[in-house]
């Protein structure tokens, strides 16, 4: 009998875009389809964790076993990460996070007023969930991941350590998002790896047993 690699461990994640509203039927959001966040959460659930998953406005089921908390944007994702994540083993932040945020959403739909001139949307910095997650006095274990459109690796160990977090993984792509298919490159302190090209749901699976060996191998 092999005991499941993550059998009585925690594990939160976050994942999907979030949505930063400017009026009541606008907003800014981004082209993450959430599929690699939730096929963490089924192979993390699969390898007997107990799998909360935040979620960011996606279009997909949820993985059997799973606790799904649905938020829209940035600050009500921090809302729901922080207070859990103190609880967790592992913290996994694949959403893409909207940087910014309109500094004020308008309680009434922004109409045109016929000078043909623009609003300017002033924007604000959003929180950031997974340095926040990091910097808690007993963090559980952090994963990072990067989507960069230029310059991987060198991006994802300058992200790991402005993070603090032990492991960052960047999706190697190009234009990973909304696609079925992929390739991750596991930077830690030690260096790299990367996990070649594969169906979400294997690569999922190969990422799973590696942060479970790292945690085990921790105590
Ligand atoms: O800084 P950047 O957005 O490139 O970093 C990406 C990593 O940080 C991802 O793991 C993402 O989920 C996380 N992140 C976050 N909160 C933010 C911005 C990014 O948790 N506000």
């Amino acid at each position: 009998f092999q005991p499941k690699l993550l059998a009585g461990r925690k594990l939160l994640i976050t994942a999907g875009p979030t949505f930063e509203p400017i009026d009541p039927v606008r907003g800014i959001t981004n082209l993450s389809s959430g599929k690699m966040g939730f096929a963490i959460a089924r192979a993390a659930r699969e390898a007997g964790a107990e799998v909360t998953l935040v979620a960011g406005p996606v279009h997909l089921a949820t993985p059997r076993g799973v606790t799904r908390i649905d938020v829209q944007s940035a600050q009500q994702m921090f809302d729901a990460v922080l207070p859990l994540a103190p609880a967790q083993d592992l913290f996994v932040a694949t959403a893409a996070v909207a940087d910014w945020r309109p500094a004020q959403s308008s309680a009434q739909k922004i109409k045109k007023d016929g000078s043909g001139s623009a609003p300017s949307i002033a924007m604000c910095e959003n929180p950031d969930i997974l340095a926040s997650v990091a910097a808690l006095p007993a963090p559980p274990f952090c994963v990072g991941f990067a989507a960069e459109s230029e310059n991987l690796a060198a991006h994802a160990r300058a992200k790991r350590l402005r993070k603090k977090v032990p492991l960052l993984v960047g999706n190697v792509g190009p234009a990973t998002f909304g696609q079925d298919h992929n390739a991750l490159l596991l930077v830690d302190a030690e260096g790299e790896r990367e996990i070649p090209h594969n169906d979400k749901q294997s690569l999922a699976r190969e990422l799973i047993a590696d942060i479970a060996r790292r945690l085990n191998a921790k105590q």
